[in-house]
């Protein structure tokens, strides 16, 4: 199902103008701007206000969660789907906490709304391994010390996941300024940064891995 692509800052955006609009109106029975408008046939489908079912795909498992329009994905996954692994610390799109793959790709829970994912598969760090069976790079961020408190982890995993899926083969070639650079919208109040690298770099195969190589 295609589900009309919405944002939290369109929905705002857009709730803002009409307010704008509405104060600006003069009701006048005579005039003929007061007629219904006519339907635009490109204009997307209007969902809400109350809550309105949304599918998709979710750590390779079909989900579907019953949420109004202005709900954003990353409440959506904690409070109606009790997936607490994608973290709420900003709720603004700054820290990267929130951070989980759409369609392979990392993008802010926090930001997106519910029903922008509709039909997509989303994949949070549950997908990436469990407790008993974690991911090569769950490991390795386990063997470098990659994480301290806690609260960036399963964002900055997330980030690094996309990067390896998206390089690949090429992994041997993985710089650790790439690797800088996939994780710099995850805020890491620790400084596990350098960690992060090493871990990162060890999965891709890159070496040689000298301290050097992965100090900012
Ligand atoms: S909680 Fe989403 S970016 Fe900080
Ligand atoms: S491990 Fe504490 S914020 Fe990153």
């Amino acid at each position: 199902m295609t589900s009309p692509t919405l944002t939290r800052r369109g929905l705002l955006r857009g709730a803002g103008t009409a307010s704008v609009l509405a104060s600006c109106a003069k009701p006048n029975a005579d005039d003929a701007s007061n007629a219904p408008a006519v339907s635009d046939a490109t204009a997307p489908a209007e969902i809400g206000p109350g809550a309105v079912s949304v599918a998709f795909n979710l750590n390779g498992k079909p989900a579907t969660v019953q949420v109004e329009p202005r709900v954003t994905l990353l409440d959506a996954l904690r409070i109606d789907l009790g997936v607490t692994g994608p973290k709420l610390v900003c709720d603004r799109g700054a820290c990267g906490a929130c951070t989980v793959l759409v369609d392979g790709r990392p993008r802010n829970a926090c930001m997106m709304l519910a029903h922008d994912v509709a039909g997509a598969n989303v994949t949070t760090i549950e997908g990436l391994g469990a407790g008993d069976s974690p991911s090569a790079l769950q490991a390795a961020f386990v063997r470098h010390d990659a994480l301290q408190c806690g609260f960036c982890t399963s964002g900055m995993l997330t980030s690094c996941a996309a990067l390896l899926q998206r390089i690949g083969p090429n992994g041997a070639k993985l710089t650790a300024q790439t690797v800088r650079e996939a994780i710099s919208g995850n805020l890491c109040r620790c400084g596990t940064y350098p960690h992060v690298v090493a871990a990162v770099l060890e999965v891709a195969g890159a070496t040689p891995l000298s301290k050097a190589a992965v100090t900012p």
